[in-house]
């Protein structure tokens, strides 16, 4: 399975702060915003990357921030999205990139934290690879209007699903992480755009529902998920990252530790990173998980 980050929106709910800089690079407390999404994606296993970016400087901007992905011990590539078409449209152009493999999609400004989060994962994957069943995660919110809504039986089966209804027939929403078949591309390809000109996730979800061939797995409520998509948002998100972070003493969105820990990289090279930035708490925790006996 390969990953994809669709990194390309305006942020038009971020002005002034996003006009020089794209919304995934703003800070969520003390590291980028797309570090969760990319975290997301490394703790499903994923190592082959595609940022989808603005067009423009920003483009150049990730790029200076990720390079090609090797300090992680992953591989990050980028497309640039040249029109806003909608989130579907990331799988459009990721076809090339995908080559008939299947994807997790994730959304450059969805950060999700527990720490069992991995067995989440691991299920969404083997709904694609052994099931044969695209998967998108549910969870519980107050207020689900302004989110995709899913909707599902007794059974756990999905009976529906809308894109920002009026009137939500369920409290869950479907978070910005979805996992599909390798016919996700054809599939997105066959849609159309919704009354605000975009290809809908939902509409494709909706797809695979009509199949049959849907898996929604449930997030229970201690499960941190934030969409830091405005001002509000990204405050909340900031200071719930800062809480985890003093309250357990482990970083939150930090690709060097699943790096690390999965052996991408070595002690070694986590600790030059850590080296470089050892006037941050960042760095210096980079230095305590590659030489633990040296603090
Ligand atoms: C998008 C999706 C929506 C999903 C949300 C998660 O909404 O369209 O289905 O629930 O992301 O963050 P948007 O952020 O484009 O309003």
């Amino acid at each position: 399975m390969k990953g994809i980050i669709l990194a390309a929106g305006k942020g038009t709910r971020l002005y002034p702060m996003t006009y020089p800089v794209c919304k995934p690079l703003l800070p969520v407390y003390d590291k980028p915003m797309i570090y969760y999404p990319l975290c997301a994606l490394m703790q499903a296993g994923i190592r082959d990357i595609l940022i989808i970016t603005p067009p423009g400087d920003d483009r150049d901007d990730f790029e200076q921030l990720l390079h090609d992905g090797s300090q992680f011990g992953i591989k990050i590539s980028y497309e640039v999205q040249y029109v806003a078409r909608g989130i579907a449209d990331a799988l459009i152009l990721g076809e090339e990139f995908l080559g008939g493999d299947s994807c997790c999609l994730a959304l450059g400004d969805n950060i999700f934290y527990s720490p069992t989060f991995h067995l989440q994962l691991q299920e969404a994957v083997r709904s694609v690879e052994e099931q044969g069943k695209a998967a998108i995660l549910g969870y519980y919110v107050d207020d689900p209007r302004p989110f995709g809504v899913v909707e599902f039986d007794k059974t756990g089966k999905v009976i529906g699903l809308e894109e920002k209804p009026k009137m939500p027939k369920s409290n869950y929403i479907v978070p910005g992480l979805y996992f599909y078949d390798s016919r996700c591309c054809e599939m997105a390809k066959t849609m159309s755009p919704s009354a605000r000109g975009e290809l809908e996730i939902t509409d494709l979800n909706r797809l695979y529902m009509d199949e049959g061939n849907l898996n929604v797995i449930l997030l229970d409520r201690n499960f941190v998920w934030l969409d830091a998509g405005t001002a509000e948002n990204l405050l909340e998100a900031a200071e719930t990252v800062h809480a985890i972070q003093k309250g357990e003493r482990k970083y939150v969105g930090c690709p060097e530790q699943i790096a690390f820990y999965n052996d991408y990289i070595t002690s070694e090279q986590c600790y030059a990173i850590g080296e470089a930035m050892k006037n941050t708490g960042y760095g210096r925790y980079l230095l305590w998980l590659a030489k633990p006996e040296m603090f």
